[in-house]
C-alpha cells in the first residue's frame, strides 16, 4: 500500500524532499479536549491503552487536529516492563508507579523476556486497527523506551528528578544492571519486530533519562543496548532520541540508525557537525508554544534556517506539555509547512 503522504518516511530514509515533515512528540494526549473525552470514557489511561478501538481513535486525533505528517501509536514505554512481569499504575497528576521494583538478581529471576504476541497483543491490535483507519494518510510511528530509561523506572519504581536509586545500582551492582538491561533489550527487540509486522512504518527509541548519565556511564550502560536494537531493526527507519545526551551525539550518529533526535539544549549547527550523515529531528523548546503566535512563527523560522530544509524532521525538543493551547500547536505545524515549502 502506498502512503498518500510519505514525506516523513522519505526524509527519514535520507531522500531529498519538497518540504520539511513535521510531527510533535506526545501529540496524542492531553493537549486535545477530544483526547480527554475518550480518556474519560475509558476510565483510566491503562484501559485506554489496552482498548485497541480507543487507542486507534486517539492516535488519529492529532492527525485530524494538527495535520501532522505522522501518527504515533498511542501507548506508553512502560508496557514493556509490564510484559516482563512488572505491572505499573498510572496515578493521576503523579505519573507512573511500579508497586514492585527490581533491584537485585533475585528480583530479576522473577521476570521474563516479554513475548510480544501474547503479552503485548493489545498494542499490536491497536497498530493494525490504526493502520486500517488511517487508510494510508500518513505513516504510523511505533516506539519503545531505550533500555536504560526503562531500567530507571523498573528499579526506581516511579519518576524522579535524579533517579539516584537507579544510578546507585550502576555503581553498586553493575553485573545486575547489565543483566536487567539485557533482558529489557531482548524484550524490546522482540516487541519492535512485532510492531513492524503489525504495520508501523518507522520506529522511535525514547532514551528520556539519558541526560542523567556521565559520558562514560552512557557508553557503558545505554549505548551498547541501543546499538543492539539498531543493529537488529533493519526493515524500517529508526530514530534515536536521547534527551539530554548532548555529549553522546557523535556516538549516537555512528549507530545504524537513520534519524537522531535533538533537544533544545543542543545547538543545530553543532549537532550537524557532530552528526554529519544522519537526518536530524527536533528541537523547539515546548515552552515556545506558550508564546504568542507571532513569536512561535519567528522561532520556527529560525529553527528551520539553523537546521536547513533537507535531512531534517521538524519536531519539539521533547513532548508537548499538557496545558498547551491546541491552536498554538497548530500554529507550530503550519509555520513549519509555510516556511519550508519549496
Ligand atoms: O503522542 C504520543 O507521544 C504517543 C503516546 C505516548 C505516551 N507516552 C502516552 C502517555 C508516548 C510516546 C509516551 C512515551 C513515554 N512515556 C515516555 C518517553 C517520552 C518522554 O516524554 O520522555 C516516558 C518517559 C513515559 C512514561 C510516562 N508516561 C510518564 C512519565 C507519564 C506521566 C507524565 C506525563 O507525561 O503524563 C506517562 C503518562 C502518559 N503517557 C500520558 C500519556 C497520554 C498521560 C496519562 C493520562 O492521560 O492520564
Amino acid at each position: 500500500m502506498t502512503l498518500q503522504n510519505d514525506l516523513l518516511l522519505r526524509t527519514a530514509r535520507g531522500e531529498l524532499t519538497e518540504r520539511v515533515p513535521v510531527w510533535m512528540m506526545r501529540q496524542a494526549g492531553r493537549v486535545l479536549p477530544q483526547y480527554r473525552a475518550v480518556r474519560e470514557k475509558a476510565g483510566s489511561f491503562i484501559t485506554l491503552a489496552k482498548t485497541p478501538e480507543l487507542a486507534a481513535e486517539v492516535t488519529i486525533q492529532p492527525v485530524d487536529a494538527f495535520d501532522v505528517d505522522a501518527a504515533i501509536i498511542f501507548s506508553d514505554i512502560l508496557v514493556v516492563p509490564e510484559a516482563m512481569g512488572l505491572p505499573y499504575e498510572m496515578i493521576e497528576s503523579r505519573g507512573p508507579v511500579f508497586p514492585d521494583t527490581v533491584r537485585n538478581k533475585a528480583d530479576l529471576s522473577r521476570l521474563r523476556v516479554a513475548d510480544a504476541e501474547s503479552d503485548l497483543g493489545y498494542v499490536l491490535d491497536a497498530i493494525k486497527l490504526t493502520k486500517k483507519e488511517l487508510n494510508n494518510r500518513v505513516p504510523l510511528i511505533g516506539f519503545a523506551g531505550a533500555p536504560f530509561t526503562i531500567f530507571c523506572y523498573m528499579t526506581e519504581g516511579k519518576g524522579s528528578k535524579t533517579f539516584s536509586v537507579a544510578k546507585k545500582l550502576l555503581y553498586t551492582d553493575p553485573d545486575f544492571a547489565h543483566a536487567l538491561l539485557q533482558q529489557i533489550t531482548d524484550s524490546t527487540i522482540a516487541y519492535l519486530q512485532a510492531q513492524i509486522r503489525a504495520g508501523v512504518d518507522l520506529i522511535q527509541l525514547f532514551d528520556s533519562w539519558a541526560g542523567i548519565l556521565s559520558p562514560e556511564q552512557y557508553r557503558t550502560f545505554s549505548l551498547p543496548y541501543i546499538k543492539q536494537i539498531c543493529d537488529l531493526i533493519t526493515d524500517v527507519p529508526v530514530t534515536v532520541f536521547a534527551k539530554g545526551a548532548f555529549f553522546a551525539r557523535h556516538e549516537i550518529g555512528q549507530l545504524s540508525c537513520d534519524v537522531v533526535g535533538i533537544d533544545w539544549n543542543m545547538d543545530p549547527h553543532e549537532s550537524r557537525q557532530l552528526i554529519p550523515d544522519r537526518v536530524l529531528q527536533g528541537n523547539l523548546d515546548p515552552c515556545v508554544l506558550y508564546a504568542d503566535f507571532a513569536q512561535i512563527r519567528a522561532e520556527v523560522k529560525q529553527m528551520l534556517s539553523a537546521f536547513g530544509h533537507q535531512h531534517y524532521i521538524a519536531n519539539l525538543g521533547h513532548g508537548i506539555y499538557p496545558d498547551t493551547d491546541p491552536d498554538k500547536a497548530r500554529c507550530f505545524v503550519d509555520a513549519v509547512k509555510e516556511f519550508s515549502t519549496l
